[in-house]
């Protein structure tokens, strides 16, 4: 069993970063092995919309999104952190989620090569936005969790929490709380 976690904020050890291990905490305690990616510290440029990779299953571009890829199909569940920019995802996760494109094909299936890891895959989300109104955060919950529609993968759920300032999320317990259930949850449901 293992649980990806993807950071979409730059900010290591912020907010989104301390949510995203309170998760792998849980799906740890769950038994769990688990990993984090931070897009940032990662070259991934946006897709340039070729559709070499509706033919072949594999994008043209050289940079470290080839290796994500592979994480991403060897990951039984995985679980993104992401803070509200400008009420939209960072550009680190917009990139990385384009990127997905290449795991599709033609008519956005699953590539035939991809379908059997793909299928039912575990999909989670924690989002972190500085308005008090976490609901700030709906327009990155309707791109994951469309995404998880769309192509079939099991919906985890989103936990959406408020914090602004670095680290300020520590005095948020429930938020604290409800990342390390997500975590757990990544690590427990069956795979359909
Ligand atoms: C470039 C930038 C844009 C931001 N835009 C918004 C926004 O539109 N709405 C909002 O509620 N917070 C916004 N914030 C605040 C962050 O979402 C907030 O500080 C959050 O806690 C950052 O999470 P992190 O510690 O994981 O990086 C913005 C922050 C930055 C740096």
């Amino acid at each position: 069993m293992k649980v990806l976690g993807v950071m979409g904020s730059p900010r290591i050890g912020g907010n989104s970063d301390i949510l995203l291990d309170e998760a792998l905490s849980g799906a740890k305690e769950a038994g769990a092995e688990v990993e984090k990616i931070i897009l940032d510290k990662l070259k991934i440029s946006g897709c340039h919309d070729c559709k070499k990779c509706n033919e072949t299953g594999l994008c043209v571009i050289k940079d470290d999104m080839q290796e994500i890829h592979k994480k991403i199909l060897e990951a039984d569940a995985i679980i993104h952190s992401c803070p509200v920019y400008f009420w939209a995802m960072t550009a680190q996760m917009k990139a990385y989620l384009d990127r997905w494109t290449a795991l599709f094909d033609a008519e956005w299936r699953w590539q035939k090569a991809y379908y059997p890891k793909m299928k039912g895959k575990r999909i989670g989300l924690i989002t972190v936005c500085g308005d008090p109104n976490p609901h700030t955060a709906d327009p990155i919950v309707h791109s994951f969790k469309s995404t998880a529609d769309m192509t079939k993968l099991s919906w985890l759920g989103a936990v959406m929490a408020s914090a602004a300032e670095k680290a300020d999320i520590i005095n948020d317990k429930t938020a604290i709380g409800q990342a390390f259930e997500l975590g757990k949850k990544a690590s427990q449901m069956q795979k359909k």
